[in-house]
């Protein structure tokens, strides 16, 4: 009998080995955000630690209609760490919060459509909606950190970065396996979609948070230039992650 590996087993062992990257964040740091600070950055660290909160849980629901990624015993329990990652990330900014006395938000727009959408939508759209926020967190987090003096605030940033990064690879390996069954022909048109919702989503982040990016010194160009890089960088993810798993599946048949 052959088995084929699981590449979710690696992202467990991944996640797993995190543990609870909070611990290490100089929290007794007595640094206050300045006027200039709170003014630039204040709403924006609200609206990401309310973003950050609880991705994922309709991305395992609609997973576990999928065939392949349902009959792989390590996709769940690596996605649940991921989520548990990303409500650390929540966790770790609603403390910055709370140390400086910033409110929490219990709800925004922006965070009510994006859950609306990954809500109605299917599996793909669902996963495609998350990941497109992933690629956009990066250039925020770069000029977040950027943008302030608070030795907490940088750290936080400098360890989101980190784990955000390694997220572009776990998550373009999910898409690559959800769009592996489709022809090249459809694979161009869902890549092309994908772009467009991309692009729409950029522009409505720099809207939103462009005084961040301009007290870190970034123009739109660099903004937009940094947003794309990254794109590039999950497209490639996605297209790898097919083939990867196709040689992966021949040579554990070969064996
Ligand atoms: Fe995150
Ligand atoms: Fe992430």
């Amino acid at each position: 009998m052959t088995t084929v590996a699981s590449p979710y087993e690696r992202w467990h062992r991944h996640f797993q080995g995190h543990g609870d990257a909070s611990l290490a964040l100089p929290w007794q740091d007595s640094y206050r955000l300045t006027d200039s600070e709170r003014k630039s950055a204040g709403r924006s660290i609200q609206q990401f630690q309310l973003g950050e909160w609880a991705r994922g849980r309709g991305l395992k629901r609609r997973a576990l209609g999928q065939g392949e990624l349902a009959a792989d015993p390590w996709f769940v329990p690596a996605l649940e760490l991921f989520i548990k990652e990303e409500q650390g990330h929540s966790a770790m900014l609603g403390r910055f919060l709370d140390q400086q006395g910033i409110p929490r938000l219990e709800a925004h727009w922006v965070d009510g459509i994006f859950r609306r959408l990954r809500k109605l939508a299917g599996l793909e759209v669902c996963a495609a909606v998350l990941v497109t926020a992933e690629v956009l967190a990066v250039p925020f987090y770069q000029a977040l950190k950027d943008a302030t003096r608070s030795p907490l605030l940088r750290a936080i940033c400098s360890r989101i970065l980190v784990d955000e990064a390694a997220h572009l690879n776990y998550q373009g390996l999910t898409l690559g396996l959800i769009r592996r069954p489709l022809t090249d022909r459809s694979r161009v048109l869902h890549g092309f979609w994908h772009r467009a919702l991309f692009h729409g989503t950029a522009l409505l982040l720099w809207q939103q948070h462009r005084a961040v990016f301009r007290a870190a010194g970034w123009s739109f160009f660099r903004y937009w230039s940094e947003a794309q890089r990254w794109f590039a960088i999950l497209e490639m993810k996605i297209r790898n992650s097919s083939a990867a798993f196709r040689v992966l599946c021949q040579r554990t048949m070969d064996q």
